[in-house]
């Protein structure tokens, strides 16, 4: 008999992006009039840039020539992508690196997924609340919590809130754990984490032998120069971090897919007899036995964002969607909603209207505005009562998604 994985019984529906995925899908069937506008998931909407599309060009063309043909890549990437990495990402913003610390994977949604496979079944796990459902539901799953109760919180699990009272930036738990989820700028609240803030938090890891997991899949959005971008710029992350970044994002690339996990060798974990063990070890055992490299294409096309002419062309795509998410956080602000973030990040958050629960403003906003966003439920019982806007999408449909959202809403 094949015994199912049970701790898959523990998670409560489905992923959230299907769920409203499968919601919108009905309400368009019910209504195929309505003009909808999505500004729920976070998916690019601009076409990718000159010079991916170049390097992309040129790098079938390599592939259909016998001479330049490759086939399976290098484990952890090809050198001239995490050369570029090193390079623009981390030694320009005075933090070192060794090139096989980079490791260059097809997404942060799996790497951030994946990660907590390298840590043992009885790991405790922190998440500030609201946070991105992977962190969570993967740990639900390996069977590192209990149920969930009645208010969406899984047993065992430390659980930060994530609120206006801290700026939306919580501190580190007073309980210990030991793999604890940030992200910044955060999926969903848009809020940055300041210098201070990551400080504390690597100052709590090392004294709890705690590890941070470190999501910055956001950071190309961060407007301020003097907010840190990666964790690894805090002194002492070095001895207990471990950050991943995308290109989805900042490039375009979330149908491309390139992405990658930064783990040095000096982060380690002990093992049952008590030795430390490096991590990095662990995850590039990992990643070459379940994965095979991201396509030779694919990576061509990520390094040329790097070029003078990429780096530029990717900034003016990010800066397009920041205007969006000022025009929605001063749009819906004018329109009398309580909004927050979206100036480091492309998303807004708000409070909902009237008190309405986060799914009841999302039903809303969908019947009487014809606009989807995300409930804030959807990332943890801590965003009831909260919603989430996007910012990626034409100029065009975010004027006419504020416009209509302050009719239908505005007071
Ligand atoms: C989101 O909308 O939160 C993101 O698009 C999800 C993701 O990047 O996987």
């Amino acid at each position: 008999m094949a015994l199912i994985n049970d701790h898959y019984q523990k998670l409560q529906a489905g992923y959230l992006f299907p769920e409203i995925g499968r919601r919108v899908g009905a309400y368009c069937q019910a209504n195929p009039d309505a003009a909808v506008i999505r500004l729920g998931i976070g998916d690019v909407t601009l076409p990718l840039v000159p010079a991916v599309v170049a390097a992309l060009h040129e790098a079938v063309d390599e592939m259909a020539s016998e001479k330049s043909f490759r086939g399976y890549g290098p484990d952890n990437g090809y050198d001239f992508l995490t050369e570029q990495i090193r390079e623009h990402d981390y030694r320009r913003r005075g933090v070192a690196i060794e090139l096989d610390e980079i490791f260059v994977s097809d997404g942060s949604k799996q790497d951030s997924g994946n990660i907590q496979e390298i840590f043992g079944a009885d790991c405790t796990l922190s998440v500030t609340d609201p946070s991105y459902p992977v962190y969570v539901d993967t740990n639900v799953m390996a069977g590192r919590s209990g149920e969930a109760n009645e208010r969406g919180y899984y047993g065992g699990i430390v659980y930060l809130p994530a609120n206006e009272d801290n700026g939306f930036t919580p501190g580190p738990p007073e309980q210990g754990v030991d793999i604890a989820y940030l992200c910044s700028p955060n999926n969903p609240t848009g809020a940055v984490a300041s210098r201070q803030n990551l400080q504390q938090w690597v100052d709590w890891a090392r004294e709890n032998d705690a590890v941070i997991v470190f999501d910055a899949a956001y950071d190309a959005f961060i407007q301020d120069d003097a907010l840190p971008r990666s964790i690894f710029e805090i002194e002492g992350a070095r001895e207990c971090a471990i950050e991943m970044r995308s290109f989805s994002k900042r490039a375009g690339f979330t149908g491309v897919r390139c992405a990658y996990t930064v783990i040095p060798k000096s982060v380690t974990g002990s093992n049952a007899t008590g030795e430390r063990v490096a991590l990095h070890g662990l995850w590039a055992r990992r990643h070459s036995t379940k994965f095979n490299a991201v396509p030779y294409i694919v990576q061509r096309a990520a390094a040329a964002c790097y070029s003078p002419e990429g780096a530029a062309q990717t900034a003016e795509q990010v800066g397009y969607y920041m205007e969006n998410a000022r025009c929605i956080r001063e749009g819906l602000g004018a329109a009398g909603f309580t909004v927050f973030a979206g100036e480091h990040a492309p998303y807004v958050w708000l409070k909902t209207p009237r008190g309405l629960t986060s799914w009841q403003c999302f039903d809303e906003l969908l019947e009487k505005a014809h606009v989807v966003g995300t409930p804030g439920s959807g990332f943890g019982p801590s965003g009831e009562g909260y919603f989430r806007i996007s910012a990626f999408n034409s100029r065009e449909n975010v004027d006419e998604a504020i416009e209509r959202i302050g009719k239908a809403f505005g007071g």
